[in-house]
Parts: C-alpha cells; structure tokens; sequence
C-alpha cells in the first residue's frame, strides 16, 4: 500500500518512522515532511492545505492512504475534499470531516457536544461583542482563577487564565475585540479545573475504537511549569496516577460517550481523537478534544505500540476497526524536546544540527528541521528535534532523552531538563 503522510512536525516524523516498518507499505510519501522523514519516505513539496495539488499527486501515485497529521487541513475539509470527489474516494483519509473537525476547531461546539452527551467538563458559557455585558456579570459570578478560551483555532494560545475580576474583564474584551483574529471573536468563560493533566487517544472508524498508551506532556517553556505555553516540551508515556481503574473510568464516562456521541450525531469520524484530560479528585473531565494525534505525545506514544499501526489505520479506513487488535510495549517511553533559542517567541532558524550520528539508545523524531542548499541538516522552526528514549522505569528512560537533548548540537539550542519532575 502506499501512504502519504500530510505534515512536518515531530508527530508526522513518528508516524512515519511506524508506519516505515509495517509489511503493507509498498512505498511512503510525507507533505511537506522534513529532514527526518526525508530518511524513509519520498518528501513532496505540496502544502497540507492545498487540497487539488494533494489530490492530483495521490491520483498519479496510486496512493491508497493518506494520513493527516496537523489540525488545519482537517478542520479545512480536507477528508470532505476526497469523499466529495468520485475519482478520490476510494482513499482512505484517516482524518475526520469537517464536522468532526469541529470537536477541535469550535470549542463552543465542542462544549455543546460534551453537554449533550452527558460527559464531564468544566461547565462555561459563551459570548460574543454583542453579549459582553452578560459576559461581565457571568464573570462576577464565577470564582476566581478566571478561564478565558476563544473559540476557534489560536495556534495554542487562545487559553488565559487570570486571577483577578478586573484583568479578567479587560481580557475578555480584547479577547472579543479580535486579540486572536476570527478565533476570538466568540470566547467562552469556563469553570477552572484545578487537578492534573493527561492525554488520552484513540483510533476510531466513528463506531469502534482503540485506546492507545496514554501520555502527558509539558507545555510550559520553563523549569517547574512556567513560562509561556509551547506545542510541547516534552511527554512521557505511560502516566504513573492513571491506573487501571482511572483508565477504565475514562473509557467508561468519557471515551465511549464521545464514539457513542459522534454516531448518535451523525458525525461519520475516522481518524484519532486526542482527549486532552484532567484528573481532579479522582475524577477524569475533559478539558479540550483534538481531532489529531498530539505532539509531542506522538513521540511516545506509537513507539510503545507493537502491532502493525498501518494494518490497524486500514482497518479504521474501511469501517472495520472491530476486527483490529493492538499490543503495546510495557517499561517507559519519554521524548525531550530541543527548541530554538527565543522559542516560543521570535526565534531564528537555518542553524546547523549536528552530532546527530553520536546519538545512542534513542530515536530522533525531527519536528523542525530542514536541508540547507548545501545540504546540511538545519533548524526549520521553533521545536527542533524530539528525543525519544525507553527504559523499564521512566528514570532510566529520561537519561537516555536527556543525554541525547545534552549531545545533539546547535546554535541557541534549549531543552526543559525537568520532564517528568512532576511524576
Ligand atoms: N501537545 C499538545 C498538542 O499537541 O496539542
């Protein structure tokens, strides 16, 4: 079968590092990929949102999968694109429509879909320019910490949270005022969960679904948490305080409504849905889905999966995930990433990776990474190259990240050197 991976971050690298090693593959493309991928798949130079150049390279190949790995091409249409058009519906988009999409791209959609399906989440109300004033007194009603989230896509940082009433109603209007764009032009105002974060996800043909290894990532750029939020700094999988029994609550109040939700809606989904959660005593509530796999959770994630993930996404395609099993790999994954210097502000990037060839016991998923003219291997964004090491434990596992964050070498490099101090 051949495979075509939309995306060049760190979580397409891991997808196709996996996918690179399933029998089914005859032969794997990435758009626009990067460095890493150029290694074991052909890079196409086509941008993940323009669908008629995707579709007329997927046609010349003989391409029978394509597989989306960032949210903008999904909540874009691309999925719709393909099954709308009878010469391109027979790939197997493994991504959700338009309508699926939306669990991530309209989070006062997604609210609603969480209510209507009786699935816990912190409660919160939305408003807009026209209703702001309501806004103000639902916001003196409210307990501090205050939760400010535009509602549509904000790269990561539509999210504020404020403690005081006066700063909060100042935000709330900036916020309305087009302080995200589009995204912000509805912002919703939510209860505050105070609890513990983790990732959930799963693979599902919109009626059966997989549970993959759960993870937990740290967003902040600095030591301890703080700072300002990024993609990801780094992830660690399993996650120590979600036992069985937790995990099994989440599937029961949460998973299994969402699959149950999405059919009983009409939502025809294929694809990943990444349940971002929190645990507050004791209890799992849901605090965002994402229509996409996460990144850098990725990094951890499939490569604790033993089974053949191209067999399963097949199956996903044709509706037939009942038929799939999985396998998953026991002891710790953890992934480090290195970022440019200024990451997540303004950064430089061309700056030269090396000691690349010194790396030992871990696998180097290259997010953001290209070839210069000369062809060296140069930085290409703000989260350069995730670390992934295992180990029986996660302590054993992390040396192995860290001494890998510690030897690849570039100008301005930065790495979290406290992954897991939480755990
Ligand atoms: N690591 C969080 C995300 O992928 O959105």
């Amino acid at each position: 079968m051949k495979v075509l991976i939309l995306g060049s971050g760190g979580r397409e690298h891991t997808l196709a590092w996996k996918i690179a090693q399933s029998n089914k593959l005859t032969k794997l493309y990435a758009a626009p990929g990067n460095a890493g991928t150029a290694d074991i798949a052909q890079n196409i130079n086509i941008s993940v949102t323009d669908f008629p150049k995707l579709a007329q390279f997927i046609l010349n190949e003989g391409i029978e999968m394509l597989i989306v790995g960032p949210e903008a091409p999904l909540v874009e249409g691309v999925a719709d694109y393909f099954a709308n058009d009878k010469s391109l519906s027979h790939v197997k988009v493994i991504g959700p429509k338009k309508a699926g999409a939306l669990l991530e791209g309209s989070k006062d959609y997604s609210k609603k879909f969480m209510v209507r399906h009786n699935i816990p989440a912190g409660a919160s109300k939305t408003f807009t320019l026209e209703t702001i004033e309501s806004g103000y007194v639902f916001l003196e009603m409210q307990k501090p910490p205050y939760v400010l989230k535009a509602d549509g896509l904000a790269a990561g940082k539509g999210v504020l949270i404020i403690d005081s009433l006066e700063e909060a109603k100042k935000s709330l209007k900036e916020m309305l005022s087009g302080q995200f764009g589009e995204a912000s032009k509805s912002v919703l105002v939510e209860q505050f969960l105070d609890g513990i974060e983790l990732s959930v996800f799963v693979i599902t043909d919109g009626k059966n679904y997989i549970t993959l290894p759960e993870a937990k990532d740290y967003k902040r750029i600095g030591e301890g948490d703080t700072g300002l939020n990024t993609g990801g700094m780094g992830a660690i999988s399993p996650v120590p305080f979600a036992d069985k029994a937790f995990m099994e609550e989440i599937d029961k109040t949460i998973v299994k409504p969402t699959i149950d939700g999405l059919a009983k809606d009409g939502i025809d989904y294929v694809g990943f849905i990444f349940f971002g959660l929190i645990k507050v005593d004791g209890k799992p509530y849901v605090i965002e889905y994402n229509a996409r796999m996460g990144d850098p959770e990725t990094e951890v994630v499939i490569p604790r999966v033993k089974s053949d993930l191209l067999e399963i996404l097949d199956l996903a395609g044709q509706r037939k995930l009942d038929q799939a099993s999985i396998e998953f790999e026991e002891g710790y994954a953890t992934t480090v990433m290195c970022v440019s210097g200024g990451y997540p502000e303004a950064y430089q990037n061309g700056k030269e990776i090396t000691e690349l060839d010194k790396l030992k016991d871990v696998t180097a998923f290259h997010a953001g990474t290209t070839f210069s003219e000369l062809g060296e291997v140069v930085t290409n964004g703000g989260r350069v190259i995730a670390l992934t090491g295992k180990g029986p434990d996660m302590k054993s596992a992390l040396a192995k990240s860290f001494k890998a964050a510690e030897t690849v070498k570039f100008d301005k490099k930065y790495f979290r050197s406290d992954i897991g101090f939480d755990l």
